[in-house]
């Protein structure tokens, strides 16, 4: 169990990352604290993780709120002495329509920008003034392949990913030197994911294909002619919040199989 005695909060725990990455957080027995908009999802996940034997908590927080989030931190810190782990995992729904850039509003352009820096900015420098204290802590947030190549019809969604791993770059370089690490992951699309399959689907009827067809040619960019699972990413979460990766710091693991050179 290479997360044992380990306190993790994560943010967007009733997605799908989230979730995927609290339970796998969990069964490598770190005590973890999940908080989402919503307390329903969250509270699914929280069952599992404690009918497998571990142990969550649950509470809803906006991860946009700072004054939600570190009254948060102040509430965990106290009950659980300590903060080991940060992960943000919040996720903006799918857009409606997707527009090409030349047609989308400022807006629209700029909402996943703002939304994704703030909230990663929020959680991350919250997190770090209490695991300072223990000069120990990772801090870990997820970005998307449109960080770093060209990608029709996502708007303002690859600036912001190129944002959200610019910042995790920067952390680092302030933090590192206080024994934090920030570590982002890169996934590409997880077909087993609602948003993925959603928006896929949306691409798929775009270009007159099938859902199977399209997923198809995507596999067929990666080296192992396969997209990747929940699990293949939680499992990395783990290794990069462990111990075990203390010598990854200022950069974003990139899990896109091949399919996207460094
Ligand atoms: N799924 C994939 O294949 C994939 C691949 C690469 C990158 N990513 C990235 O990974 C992130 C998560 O993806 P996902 O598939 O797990 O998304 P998801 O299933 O839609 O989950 C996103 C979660 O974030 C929560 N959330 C949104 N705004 C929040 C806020 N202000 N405060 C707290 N929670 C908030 C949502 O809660 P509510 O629904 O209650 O608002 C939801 O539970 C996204 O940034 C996505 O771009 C996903």
């Amino acid at each position: 169990m290479i997360l044992q005695g380990k306190v993790a909060v994560i943010y967007g725990a009733g997605g799908a990352i989230g979730g995927a990455v609290a339970r796998a957080f969990a069964a490598e027995g770190a005590r973890v604290f999940l908080t989402g908009r919503h307390r329903a999802p969250v509270e699914t996940v929280a069952k599992d993780i404690v009918s497998a034997g571990g142990t969550a908590e649950v509470a809803e927080v906006d991860a946009l709120d700072e004054q939600a989030v570190d009254r948060y931190l102040q509430y965990l810190t106290g009950i659980a002495g300590r903060l080991d782990i940060s992960f943000n995992a919040i996720g903006l729904p799918n857009p409606k329509t997707r527009l090409p850039l030349a047609e989308l509003d400022a807006e629209a352009f700029s909402l996943p920008i703002v939304t994704y820096t703030r909230s990663y900015f929020l959680t991350a420098r919250l997190a770090a003034r209490r695991m300072a204290v223990n000069r120990s802590g990772v801090i870990m947030a997820v970005t998307a392949t449109p960080s770093r190549t060209g990608t029709p019809l996502t708007g303002g969604g690859g600036p912001a990913m190129a944002a959200v791993e610019a910042l995790t770059r920067n952390l680092s370089a302030e933090l590192a030197p206080h024994g934090i690490r920030v570590v982002g992951l890169r996934p590409q699309g997880i077909p087993e994911t609602a948003r993925i399959k959603e928006s896929f689907e949306g691409y798929a009827k775009a270009s007159g294909m099938t859902w199977d067809q399209f997923q198809e040619g995507l596999a067929g960019r990666t080296h192992t002619h396969r997209l990747s699972a929940l699990a293949e990413v939680a499992g990395m979460a783990v290794l990069m919040a462990s111990d075990r990766a203390s010598g990854m710091t200022g950069t974003t693991v990139n899990l896109s199989m091949g399919s996207l050179d460094d």
